[in-house]
């Protein structure tokens, strides 16, 4: 599928995003491990999640729909063992994640596939300390990569320092360690996004996070979980493309009810950094609205510390890099190379499409922006290639929305191919987009 986007002005605009994705995945598996029943308000209806909540269904969790709540009957680690593969689609948080729950779940067996992006993606660091946890786990590629076969058994606690900052690593092993004999202490030296522990301890978890300036320690032991009902805050990686819109458009916009919490904010604290006009009006709970306003950006160094805070951004950052005065690099992003595609290529390759000068360096890459005057008009001013400008997505959901936020101030055409992959994460993007006041078409 493909979308035709044309460059024009924009209006100013109020816009909510769908609920956080990662938020989301956890609300549902979380109903494998309590035995209560709970209700999830504001889920994700990102293609992602449904994947979620069709496996747990299939897993033996009852659910059903009130209104804009799901009611969550738990299965308290019961599960029914399904008589075919579990298909997590392109959910790199799901096969990792739900690793961690099957692992431990005694006289069963599952087989857990995905698309062709997953078959590609690292999963010895999952299989890795789950091993040594005693799972029984196989893959494709000496057990390294997707498709996976998992015989659920007895696991014991483990000691464990995380050789890569990943928060999906981190909570396959805490969701194991609920089930295991004994305590599982793992140690973060980079912090990843804390929505795993924050979630076990609401829902009565023993479990205990130290923090000091050079680590995280969290230790869990086998616990019962008292689900308490859940409140999904707005995305912030969909709330970022159009937080970018607003900074390089000509029209401010507003995004409510968007998560704030730390980890998630990397993205918001670099484009202060460029010179970005952002009003944060914190309501709360780790909840706010995002407004931003055109603003002449600069070029900054983005990393190398810190980058798991804004890594699923890095796409929608690079398009302000492009508007910005200067060279904007990023450094110490190497995982990009792990996800839905290689985003250190996709992301250079979106914007050479727009003829905007980029390249890849050692564990990041350089954006060369034009440093464009939001006051001037931003059609004329962008100096951007002219038609057709041609944008490959490779079917990665950041890639195609980066480049339909570039194109909708970007001078006649952007067609981007595979728009269709958007729906794995923002299926209602295009009318966001729209009531932003761009034209988009998707055919
Ligand atoms: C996620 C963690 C991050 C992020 C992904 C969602 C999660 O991945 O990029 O989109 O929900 O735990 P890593 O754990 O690989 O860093």
């Amino acid at each position: 599928m493909k979308a035709v986007v044309r460059g024009g002005i924009g209006n100013e605009a109020s816009v909510s995003v769908p609920g956080d994705k990662s938020i989301s995945h956890r609300s549902l598996l979380l109903s494998l491990l309590a035995s209560e029943t709970y209700s999830v308000d504001g889920l994700s209806s990102a293609l992602d999640v449904l994947a979620t909540k069709d496996i747990v269904e299939t897993l033996g969790v009852h659910i059903s729909q009130e209104g804009s709540r799901i009611i969550l009957r738990g299965v308290g680690f019961d599960i029914s063992e399904p008589n075919d593969f579990l298909d997590v689609g392109n959910s790199g948080t799901l096969i990792r994640l739900i690793s961690g729950v099957l692992a431990g779940s005694e006289g069963n067996t599952f087989f857990l596939k995905g698309d062709s992006s997953i078959g590609k993606r690292p999963m010895g660091r999952v299989i890795d300390p789950l091993t040594k946890m005693g799972a029984k786990i196989i893959g494709r590629g000496y057990s390294t990569l997707a498709p996976l076969g998992i015989v659920g058994t007895k696991l014991h606690g483990i000691d464990y320092e995380m050789p890569v900052a990943s928060a999906q690593v981190k909570s396959a092993i805490l969701f194991a360690g609920l089930n295991s004999s004994g305590t599982t202490t793992l140690v973060e030296t980079v912090p990843t996004r804390a929505h795993t522990e924050e979630m076990l301890s609401q829902f009565g978890a023993n479990l205990e996070v130290t923090r000091t300036p050079t680590a995280n320690k969290i230790s869990i032991e086998p616990s019962k979980l008292r689900p308490i009902d859940i409140k999904v805050p707005g995305d912030p990686s969909s709330a970022a493309f159009f937080v970018v819109l607003g900074l390089i458009g000509q029209c401010s916009i507003e995004v409510t009810d968007v998560y704030l919490g730390p980890q998630r904010d990397g993205f918001l604290k670099t484009l202060i950094s460029m010179g970005g006009r952002i009003d944060l009006s914190d309501k709360g709970n780790g909840l706010g609205d995002i407004k931003s306003y055109p603003s002449e950006l600069s070029g900054v160094v983005v990393g190398p510390d810190g980058t798991p805070d804004l890594i699923d951004e890095v796409p929608i950052l690079g398009v302000a890099a492009a508007m910005a005065r200067g060279r904007t690099e990023f450094l110490g992003v190497g995982e990009l190379r792990h996800k839905e595609s290689d985003r250190i290529a996709t992301t250079c390759d979106m914007l050479a499409s727009f003829g905007v000068d980029t390249g890849e360096l050692d564990g990041g890459f350089y954006v060369d922006g034009i440093g464009h005057d939001p006051s001037k008009g931003v059609l004329e001013s962008n100096g951007f290639v002219q038609e057709p400008r041609i944008v490959v997505s490779h079917y990665d959901h950041r890639i195609a929305m980066s480049g339909a936020i570039l194109g909708a101030l970007t001078q006649g055409e952007t067609y981007i191919e595979g728009f269709e992959s958007v729906e794995t994460s923002f299926p209602t993007f295009v009318s966001v987009f729209r009531s932003c006041g761009f034209e988009i078409e998707v055919r």
